[in-house]
């Protein structure tokens, strides 16, 4: 993971070579090598994860693809490791897998603190901020000032995201009111016009506004759940997708519960419906994105190759997320998730993807055919670690794959056929007493896949028909997570755990037609 602080001290090596500084040299060296190795290599620091390179993250930013790279903006407090100076922090990655760290983007200043928003690609230059037949990238954020109001501002870099330049006539929009946030803004193709989703976060509403040049916008129309009751409605999201295998096309409006989601405290839920630019109509009531506690203000990449839907969240709950353990970082994102919508018996639903590229960390790996638990346990006593990807297939019995498993902790993962419930259960997944809010179990509605359902690979392309009478789980540990996905994706479950460092075994209970256990190196 090369960046810039690494070109600032190669060149001061230089420098220290042209002036012959033998002896400080060792020295400095063996400093600096102290220094990069310990990074990333801390107790709890996710490995093939987005995490900061220090200080406190939430919320991820502006996600644009731009010129072969993928931008991730994010939440960033610059002093210190709980929230707080809200600025756009920066990195930048070719695959969503290997990130490099690029300086701050967006500061706070003069009192206005840079909360969540939305970067877009203006190729046709609508803005106006475009030189020299340059493309400016447009980021579309909330100005907070604590207290007082939140209004939504301009900001636009000419340089591939490295500098921005804030906009002169900022805001460019102000409803006066306190909370009036999380801008999403995207080009609408058949309207050939900017779109903006943004939220009323207090009223549980959103807003759509229109624009020809993204500096003057005016309001279309609103959207609001009138069965939704509980908390705040934060960074929303909506997105036009290709219901898989038809040519149907739908609208998937997704937004973040800031209280009262299906695990408790902060999580997301989503609605599929017809957009017309102005009035969302959904076609169906709203469903959990994730069941598990650690899903956030997820967003979806604008502007990706190949129309590709990729979403990315942050893996967190504001219950807690000022107090989890922290020592040089606290927060991260989850894995890139490709997005997919399928036609079901039960109505439409997301299939939410692992990022295929990590198969490229799988470092060794175990698979096994029509296995028992035991069995299975005596053959892989030596494989140890804390960032496996585990897949296991299943017909409806009870299993249980415990993971981070240590002398008296570990999560479990278990399927209960009788009620068909899958559970994720971290009481005992190590540290858990920084909140009581912490220690939980958490469980899912998990039915066998049908024959009716289709079997969808990794990229949403058909296959033949699943078997029926079976499950599967996709499971992904990265030191202070577990990611589930369940049946190829169709249910997810995010959260985060802090076993001790030692805490690396597994243990499998139960009946599998299928196991597969890769080790994963780490991608930092
Ligand atoms: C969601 C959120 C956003 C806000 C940001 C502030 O997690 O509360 O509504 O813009 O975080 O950091």
């Amino acid at each position: 993971m090369l960046n810039y602080k690494h070109a600032v001290f190669f060149l001061l090596l230089l420098l220290m070579t042209y002036l012959k500084m033998k002896c400080i040299f060792p020295l400095f060296f063996l400093c600096f090598s102290a220094f990069s190795q310990s990074l990333y290599k801390e107790e709890h620091r996710p490995q093939f994860h987005f995490s900061p390179e220090k200080n406190w993250t939430n919320d991820p930013n502006g996600l644009v693809y731009y010129q072969g790279e993928y931008h991730l903006f994010y939440q960033h407090n610059p002093e210190g490791l709980r929230w707080g100076n809200m600025t756009w922090a920066h990195a930048v990655s070719k695959d969503l897998l290997h990130w490099e760290h690029l300086p701050i983007a967006i500061p706070q200043e003069n009192g206005v603190m840079i909360f969540s928003g939305t970067v877009v690609v203006d190729e046709k230059n609508t803005s106006g901020f475009g030189t020299n037949g340059k493309a400016p990238m447009i980021a579309i954020y909330t100005g907070h000032e604590e207290g007082i109001r939140q209004t939504q501002h301009l900001a636009f870099s000419l340089d591939k995201g490295r500098t921005w330049k804030k906009y002169d006539k900022n805001p460019i929009l102000d409803l006066k009111q306190k909370d009036f946030r999380d801008p999403k803004v995207f080009w609408h193709k058949q309207l050939k016009k900017w779109v903006m989703v943004v939220s009323l976060p207090q009223e549980r509403k959103v807003l759509f506004y229109q624009s020809s040049n993204l500096k003057d916008w005016s309001k279309q129309g609103e959207f609001k759940d009138h069965q939704s009751f509980m908390g705040i409605w934060e960074c929303p999201d909506i997105f036009p997708i290709r219901v898989t295998g038809t040519a149907e096309n739908k609208w998937v409006f997704m937004v973040s519960l800031g209280d009262g989601s299906i695990a408790g405290g902060t999580g997301m839920m989503y609605y599929v419906g017809d957009f017309d630019g102005k009035t969302f109509k959904p076609r169906q009531k709203a469903q959990f994105l994730d069941f598990g506690k650690d899903y956030y203000a997820a967003i979806t990449y604008n502007n990706t190759p190949n129309g590709r839907t990729i979403s990315l969240g942050w893996l967190s709950n504001w219950q807690y997320a000022n107090q989890v353990p922290a020592s040089t970082w606290c927060g991260g994102m989850t894995l890139p998730r490709d997005l997919l919508l399928m036609k079901t018996t039960n109505g439409y639903k997301l299939y939410q993807k692992p990022l295929y590229k990590i198969e490229e960390l799988r470092v060794k790996s175990a698979i096994f055919e029509n296995i028992l638990g035991n069995e299975l346990n005596e053959k892989i006593a030596n494989m140890k670690s804390q960032t496996l990807e585990i897949f296991v297939e299943f017909e409806p019995n009870d299993i249980e794959v415990e993971v981070a498993k240590g002398d008296n902790e570990a999560s479990f993962i278990q399927y209960d056929s009788k009620k068909s419930l899958l559970i994720f259960d971290r009481t005992k997944s190590g540290k858990t007493d920084f909140s009581d809010k912490f220690a939980g179990k958490y469980t899912a509605q998990l039915l066998a896949f049908s024959p009716k359902i289709d079997y969808f690979d990794r990229l949403g392309n058909t296959h033949k028909q699943y078997p029926d009478k079976l499950l599967n789980l996709r499971i992904f540990i990265d030191k202070n997570s577990v990611e589930i996905f369940a049946n190829n994706g169709v249910l997810t479950m995010t959260n985060l755990i802090f076993p001790s460092e030692n805490s690396n075994g597994l243990q499998f209970k139960g009946k599998f037609r299928k196991v597969e256990i890769h080790e994963l190196k780490s991608a930092w």
